[in-house]
């Protein structure tokens, strides 16, 4: 399946008051659409004050009182706003406004701004009144954030627990009336969905629905060599070779040496032998079952399957330069392109986010390519030319602002 290249254009608002994740949430969403093949990005009202003003306005700035402030900051709301209209003219297919958002008024304005421009809104609000999530969040992200920098740590908590509360004095919750919503409440706890429709307001509640932010790793690694691989044939559903078993049985030490710090941890494979042989020792190891997904199958290629590069240049001269052309459209014939498999991994991705214990994902090149761009955030045009070798274990991360990442190749006794 590919994404219409035409089609509505998107503005998603964020709403909530300041440390409540708008601005992680927007980076993953962003992330997450992009990845998905629709031009994304961010606009947040913050990093523009402090590129107009630079950074240290102190909570009195935030004062709906101060009222040279509140002329200030509503300018650089609608510079920013007028910013992601423009982005939306030109390529842009969904623009996330990253801002508290959180008074009628000014999603009034937004909402009549969407209807001039023919643009579809979706309001998204993070609502969380625990105390101590909030205060977490503000120690995690806000006192190191530019605006405290020289600031001790104690005097930062009291200046930011001073500007929430001047948001609060004016802060309004999303009501029927603000029309196209979704709201997470108690970090996706409660989901309040409203008046939501349509594919990509669709997959944004899902993908919302189901996000964590619990630093746990994920690792992925191509099943061991295969006949197939020895042979440099693609596709098909070969066995391992020797070196391949070997791979499987040091994946299984490697992992097994961590496994006090892994109480929990999940095996994900396709539904290929080659990916299930490789993870037999690791479940054997570790006393669990792995959970095969059809959706990790390696890229269908078609006609192509089970030839050599050279017989595909040789009997398919057009469709070799075709992939060469555009690796990320190209679809092999009666097969699939590297887009049709960022589609069906979506789900993967989905219940990855939505996991709060490490997973190991034993799979193939051309999807494990697939979901480390989501991972790290890479244009989808790179995805298809990520080096990915054999007998190497990615770790990856998720931290608040984005991914940790450790390659290790695996030494492998001498055959
Ligand atoms: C900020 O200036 O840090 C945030 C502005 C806003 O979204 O209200």
């Amino acid at each position: 399946m590919s994404l219409p290249r035409r089609g509505r254009k998107y503005m998603i608002a964020m709403v909530g008051l300041p440390a409540r994740g708008k601005t992680f949430t927007a980076r993953k969403l962003t992330g997450y659409l992009s990845w998905l093949g629709y031009a994304t990005r961010s606009f947040n009202v913050g990093e523009r004050r402090r590129q107009v003003l630079g950074p240290g306005q102190d909570h009195a700035f935030f004062d709906p009182a101060n009222l040279d402030a509140n002329v200030q900051r509503e300018a650089l709301t609608d510079d920013t706003l007028d910013d992601a209209f423009l982005w939306l003219q030109q390529e842009g297919r969904i623009a996330i406004f990253d801002a508290t958002n959180g008074t009628r008024e000014r999603r009034s304005k937004i909402r009549e701004r969407c209807a001039r421009e023919d643009v579809d809104l979706l309001f998204v609000e993070l609502f969380e009144d625990d105390p101590k999530v909030i205060e977490d969040n503000v120690r995690e992200t806000k006192v190191s954030s530019p605006d405290y920098v020289g600031s001790d740590t104690a005097t930062a908590l009291r200046d930011f627990r001073a500007r929430i509360a001047h948001y609060e004095s004016v802060y309004r919750t999303l009501t029927d009336e603000d029309g196209c919503f979704v709201r997470i409440e108690g970090r996706g706890r409660t989901v309040v969905i409203h008046e939501v429709h349509g594919w990509v307001p669709g997959r944004v509640v899902l993908f919302l629905s189901n996000l964590q932010v619990t630093r746990r790793p994920i690792w992925l690694t191509r099943h061991g060599e295969s006949e197939f691989n020895q042979a440099g044939r693609i596709g098909g559903d070969s066995p391992l070779s020797p070196r391949g078993l070997a791979y499987a049985r040091t994946l299984a030490e490697h992992v097994g040496a961590q496994s006090e710090d892994l109480p929990d941890l999940d095996v994900w494979t396709s539904t290929l032998q080659r990916t299930l042989q490789t993870a037999a020792p690791v479940c054997e190891a570790m006393a669990l079952e792995s959970g095969d997904w059809k959706a990790l199958d390696e890229i269908d290629s078609g006609v192509c399957d089970g030839m050599t590069y050279e017989e595909i240049a040789e009997r398919h001269p057009d469709e070799f330069r075709a992939r060469g052309d555009d690796k990320l459209r190209y679809r092999y014939p009666g097969g699939e392109s590297y887009q049709d498999v960022i589609q069906r991994l979506d789900r993967v991705i989905v219940e990855l986010e939505r996991y709060r214990t490490p997973v190991l994902v034993v799979a193939h090149r051309a999807v494990l390519r697939a979901l480390y761009g989501y991972f790290v955030q890479l244009p989808p045009e790179r995805v298809p030319h990520v080096d990915m070798p054999l007998h190497t274990i990615i770790e990856l991360t998720p931290t608040a602002y984005g991914c940790r990442q450790e390659w290790r190749e695996l030494a492998m006794p001498e055959a």
